[in-house]
């Protein structure tokens, strides 16, 4: 899916955090969103995800307002995940389950994420009860379990072990490349924008400060935002 945002401002009470001119990201790619704390990335992804329609301007995805066929082909990952209250399995399975699919699809399907994420031993553990990287694991696999066209994903690998955090990215590239599902990736980590992005968007205070290839955002913003002992390999 792509998603195109014009003049979007969003205010609460009468401090503007959001005020994108022109936003443009592209289908079946994963594009990165940097910047610093409180530049507005949660904020953005929760009006990209539907979640929020309180702003002025537009946005279109897939050349339409968001509508209720689109948010059926799309989902956000939460900065801080929330999970059912029952096992993981179940939580994997309930978006397969409401959008009707029969058992054994729901089986095979939640099997195989399980598989790929590698969530098998706590695969009957109740959610309540994970720990914060075991959640953050169990959320993106409930995330791509049901093959989204536009995967939103704020902060995903915050709190993960290097490991796992590989695994994780691992996940997001194949599901990205199997079902050519456009991924928007909210990440302070630059190594791994440089592991997973072509495209970025950098946010300062609300506005989009810059966008396009990875590598032009970074050396726009190297110096400024990334410290330049950091080095990214350009
Ligand atoms: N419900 C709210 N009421 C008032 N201000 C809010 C509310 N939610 C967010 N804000 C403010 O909006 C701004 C943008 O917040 P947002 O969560 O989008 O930032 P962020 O870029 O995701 O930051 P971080 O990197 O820390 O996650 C911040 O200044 C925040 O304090
Ligand atoms: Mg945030």
């Amino acid at each position: 899916m792509n998603i195109n945002m014009h003049n979007i401002i969003k205010k609460y009470e009468n401090k503007t955090v959001l005020n994108i001119d022109e936003l443009e990201i592209k289908k079946g790619l994963v594009t990165g969103i940097i910047g610093p704390n409180g530049s507005g990335k949660s904020t953005l992804m929760r009006i990209l995800a539907g979640l929020d329609n309180d702003f002025t301007g537009t946005l279109h995805i897939d050349e339409q307002e968001v509508n209720p066929e689109i948010s059926k082909h799309m989902t956000l990952v939460f900065q801080k995940p929330y999970l059912i209250n029952t096992d993981v399995y179940h939580n994997i399975a309930y978006p397969l389950k409401i959008r009707g699919k029969s058992k054994s699809e729901i089986n095979s399907k939640v099997q195989q994420v399980i598989e790929l994420l590698q969530l098998e031993s706590i695969q009957h553990q109740n959610a309540n009860t994970l720990s914060g990287g075991e959640l953050q694991k169990a959320a993106m696999a409930r995330a791509i379990v049901f093959e989204p066209k536009l995967l939103l994903l704020d902060e995903p690998t915050a709190n993960i072990d290097p490991q796992t955090m590989l695994l994780m990215e691992n996940a997001i590239s194949y599901i990205n490349q199997s079902c050519s599902t456009t991924v928007v990736l909210v990440t302070h980590n630059i190594g791994q924008l440089q592991r997973m992005c072509r495209e970025a968007v950098f946010m300062r205070e609300g506005r989009v400060e810059k966008q396009g290839a990875l590598r032009d955002v970074l050396s726009n913003i190297k110096g400024t935002y990334i410290g330049e002992f950091l080095e990214p390999e350009l």
